[in-house]
């Protein structure tokens, strides 16, 4: 996915989706610039934050993903391989957040309880942990859908593999073919990844906060303008954006 993520999300405004969640945050009092992007991919989900002063560790289950944000962000930040699942303490930091899907690749609620529990163990004093997760909207139309975006002289083709009526907590198939230009049904070289990501109820989110220690401040809707609303709504948002922080009655 690496080689191809940037072209296949080219249409993300990253610039104007972190700068609303800023805004969001800052309503639960987020101060300090210390920031751990935790699934950070090629950069997008940190490069915009560096040229407003914030201090970046970013992490990445992928070397190749991790690669590609290196060659944005150059020796400026902290780049780790290392899995959610099982989150070493980088630091104490007043914000950690995992944006677009990152969350989705975990396949149970035990792995979400695991993941929240590791990035909690990153917050310092008052920190902010942010985090999306896609809805079901997104599995019962993105996830079923046909996608083709050609970039340069590649087609990437996106194959979603759920069935129209995806149940809640379902796990969710897409198949992403990258193909030179022109070159479709197989013919050529191909290479094909495939995206397994699981849908999380918000009761099952919201317990998988509390069993990690820590309290929910805020859940926003959103669809695919980015533009955060409220209350949430599964049945017209793609994602759900969760703000937490550590229990007041629970030590670091
Ligand atoms: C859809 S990308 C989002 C990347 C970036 N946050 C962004 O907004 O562009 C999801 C990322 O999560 C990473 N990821 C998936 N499972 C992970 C895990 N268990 N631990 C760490 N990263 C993981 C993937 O390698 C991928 O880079």
């Amino acid at each position: 996915m690496a080689p191809v993520y940037d072209d296949f999300t080219a249409h993300h405004d990253y610039e104007g989706w972190l700068a609303d969640l800023v805004v969001a945050l800052e309503r639960h009092g987020l101060s300090g610039k210390r920031l751990l992007d935790v699934g950070c991919g090629t950069g997008k989900s940190f490069v915009p934050m560096l040229p407003r002063g914030w201090e970046v560790t970013a992490c990445d289950i992928s070397p190749a993903m991790l690669e590609l944000a290196r060659e944005k962000a150059g020796e400026a930040v902290r780049l780790e391989v290392a899995d959610m699942l099982d989150l070493p303490r980088f630091g104490e930091f007043d914000l950690v957040w995992a944006l677009d899907d990152a969350i989705n690749y975990l396949l149970s609620p035990e792995e979400l309880g695991r993941a929240l529990t590791g990035m909690r163990a990153n917050l310092g004093p008052g920190g902010l942990l942010l985090f999306d997760v896609n809805e079901l909207l997104a599995y019962r139309t993105f996830f079923a859908e046909r996608v083709v975006v050609e970039r340069d002289s590649r087609r990437l083709v996106w194959t979603g593999l759920a069935p129209p009526e995806v149940a809640p907590g379902s796990i969710c198939e897409s198949r992403l073919e990258v193909m030179p230009d022109g070159n479709d049904a197989g013919a050529g070289e191909v290479s094909t990844v495939i995206h397994r990501q699981r849908h999380f109820t918000e009761a099952e989110v919201l317990a998988a906060i509390e069993a990690a220690g820590l309290e929910c401040l805020d859940v926003y809707g959103i669809y695919t303008d980015g533009i955060l609303k409220q209350p949430l709504d599964v049945s017209t948002h793609t994602k759900a954006i969760y703000i937490a922080r550590r229990c007041r009655d629970q030590r670091p």
